[in-house]
Order: structure tokens, then sequence, then C-alpha cells
């Protein structure tokens, strides 16, 4: 069959397919415990609710302009006032169908073919696919002291005449870390000097912890005009529980945002105006909302990282925000895919490969479910892989049995 060179070079999102096997291994009333997800449990605000209501009752269900409409960019206005310190205009937003479409439209708008795309590793599994899908080339750097704060040097190694743009998601998917705010001073500098475009996957800025304060880009950009190439990523999925609702954003120059609503005018025409409206009244809503989820998840990280740390040969990294820890299992398996699957095949217990991130030897596992699902999944991964544990285990009345030592 003749499918296109890009189209064969795709691989399919592996966190979305872990979310179909767990959905299928549920119903089939296996008893599965999902580490490998990236949704909150909570349930969607009841402004958004009743905001998606209240037009669904209307019958009056029709297209919108393809950059969104005015409401939602009005409570986007607001949002990028009140989280950045910002004044922007109608003009510099785009609403996309989730933050995905917004930096696959961004990358559209600014990409020709073969030219490269810097992020630091480990990375958010859709980064290099999407470049990939634009023609362009994914070129993701490990810091070099092993950690995963990356450096200004680490970027500047690796950039070269092709690079024509930065993504930079703190704090980061699949590591929770938030990155220091004189990287991303640098980094802004940088962008700046060089020419480069610098996109800011800030989708997880609201859920962090220990008292830390988001980071602001634009702080330390010199140069706020028509010409800034700083493209601001945000959306409703992630800090109002609105996964399924798929709305998010990108803020750039008029220039930028025009190009992307005519490649979105194109693509999918503006997102559904039923969570066009919720959207709008999440961000205009309550906002305690975020900061029970924020605070929840807070809880469980720290259940994860006491937990792990109590797993002897599991290195954790504390992460300072998001709803994802990546630890390290090398100890037990090099190989991260032939461990999530034994994991999956002994214990029903669903974690996503480092290698999908870019790290082999790891495995993330997501904090945004209940507490029990976080204590009796890392109960199980122990007995499967602590060579000392009893011989047998019980989930509810299946009991197992230690086969494979
Ligand atoms: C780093 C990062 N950026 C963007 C997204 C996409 O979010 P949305 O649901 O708004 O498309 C995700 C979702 O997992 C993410 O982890």
């Amino acid at each position: 069959m003749s499918l296109s060179l890009i189209g064969k070079s795709i691989a399919e999102s592996p966190t979305l397919k872990l979310n179909e096997i767990a959905a299928i291994l549920k119903a089939k009333g296996e008893p599965v415990i999902h580490l490998g997800g990236g949704e909150p449990k909570s349930k969607a605000p009841m402004d958004a609710i009743l905001a998606a209501t209240n037009i669904l009752t209307s019958g009056e269900v029709r297209y919108t302009p393809a950059d969104g409409i005015p409401e939602l960019k009005q409570a986007i206005i607001r949002y990028t006032e009140d989280f950045y310190g910002r004044k922007v205009f109608p003009e510099h937003i785009i609403a996309s169908s989730g933050a995905k479409q917004a930096i696959m439209v961004a990358l559209q708008a600014i990409l020709n073919p073969q030219e490269e795309v810097i992020f630091p590793a480990p990375y958010w599994v859709s980064y290099p696919e999407m470049v990939k899908l634009c023609g362009g080339i994914p070129v993701p750097v490990l810091p070099f002291d092993g950690s995963f704060y990356p450096r200004l040097q680490d970027i500047e190694g690796v950039t070269t005449s092709y690079t024509k743009a930065i993504i930079i998601n703190s704090p980061n998917n699949p590591t929770g870390a938030m990155y220091p705010e004189e990287f991303i001073s640098d980094i802004v500098q940088f962008c700046e000097k060089r020419g480069i475009w610098l996109i800011m996957d800030d989708i997880y800025h609201r859920l962090i912890f220990d008292g830390k304060k988001p980071i602001n880009c634009y702080k330390y950009s010199t140069d706020l005009s028509e010409n800034s190439k700083i493209i601001l990523i945000n959306g409703v999925s992630k800090q109002y529980a609105m996964t399924g609702f798929r709305i998010g954003w990108a803020v750039g120059n008029k220039k930028l945002i025009n190009c992307m609503t005519n490649i979105q005018s194109h693509q999918t025409s503006g997102p559904s105006v039923i969570v066009q409206k919720a959207a709008t009244g999440a961000i205009n809503g309550l906002q305690s909302h975020v900061e029970n989820l924020r605070a929840t998840l807070e809880n469980n990280r720290n259940i994860m990282m006491d937990r792990l740390n109590a797993f002897e040969g599991v290195r954790p990294v504390k992460p300072d925000g998001t709803f994802y820890t990546f630890a390290d299992f090398s100890h037990y398996e090099k190989d991260s895919k032939k461990l999530a699957f034994l994991l999956l095949d002994k214990v029903r217990v669903i974690t996503v490969p480092g290698i999908d991130f870019g790290m082999e030897g790891w495995l993330r596992l997501s904090t945004c479910g209940a507490v029990k699902d976080i204590t009796e999944g890392i109960e199980r991964i122990k007995w499967v892989l602590d060579p000392n544990s009893p011989n047998e285990l019980y989930i509810g009345e299946r009991k197992l049995v230690r086969d494979w030592v």
C-alpha cells in the first residue's frame, strides 16, 4: 500500500494506546490499576458544565470563527493578564481543539521541511511526532549532568543554522520537573538573540507543589512587540480536569496567529462551540476547583514518593508539579517496554515505558488517580520485581503465584 513517507514515520500515541488497553481490560472485569493515565479524575467544574448545557439546550450549535469565539478569547485575555501580567488582544489568540492542536498548528505555521526543533529530554511523547508530521527534524537534548534540569549550554550545543524552534515544557511531562527561573530567563534571551521561536508549553503551570510559583516567560523578554517569537501554550485539559472537552490555546504575535488561523480553518475549523462555552465557563468561574486539584495532586505526589523511596533499587525523582513521577527501574529491567509489559501481564498495573519519553530504563507513574491506586499499584509492582516477595499475592479473590523467578 502506498502510504506517505511522513505517515509511515509516525508512531501511535503510546499514552492513548494505554488508555485503550486499560478500558478493554476493565470492561473484561480485570483488576486493572492504571498508573499510566494523563488526566485528573475529578469532575469538570460546574461552571463549565452549565455553560455547555446552556448552549446545547438552546439548540443553536453552529460553526464558530476558526480562531475561537469572542467570549472565550476574552476569558483567555484575562487569564493571560492574571497569570502572565501581559495585556494581549483577540488577534494574539487562537483557541484550538486541545493544546495538542495549538502546538501542532503552531509548528505547521513556522516549520519548513528539514528545519530542526529542539526540546529537552525526557519529553512529552507527541513533540517528536508533531515535528515529523511537519516535515521537520526533532532534536531531543538530554542534560549532560544526567539531571532533568536542562542548562542553556545543553541547548546551545545542539543549536544549528537549521534550528527553527525550541519547545520548553515546565513543569514537565514526564518528570514533573519545573525548570529554574534562571534557565527560563536564559532560554528566552537566547531565542531572542538567535531569532528562534520559543514554544512555552505551560499546560501544567498551575499544578505545582511545595509553595513554588509559576514562572512567567514574558518577564525575561526584551521584545514583546509584534516581533516576539514566544508562543505561549495553555489549555483547560489538565488544570480544570477537562481532558475530554478538547480546548487549548496559543498566544503569539498577530502574523503568527493569523497564519495559524488560516491553517486551522482548513484543518478542523473552530473547535466545537459547546466546548468553547464550557472552557469559557471554567476560566471565568470559581477557581477553587484548580486549587483543590493541585492540593490533591501534591498529597498524591507525597504518597507516591514515600512508597518509591521505600522501594529498594528504584530511583524516583521528586516532581515539582504535574501528576507524574518518573522513576529509574533499570536495576530490575533495562528495557522499559519489556518491564511495562511484565507489570501489565503479571499484576495488571499499567505504567508508561520511559523509552516513549526518550529515557530507557525508566517508567512514568501517574498520581492523578485514587490514593488506593497508588499504594496498591506500587505494592503490586514491588511484588513482581522484588525477589524477596512472598510467593503468592491475592488481588481480590484471585490468587497469583510468582512463576517467573
Ligand atoms: C506536555 C503536554 N502538552 C500538551 C498536552 C495536550 O493537552 P490537551 O489535552 O490540551 O491537548 C499534554 C497532554 O498530555 C501534555 O502532557
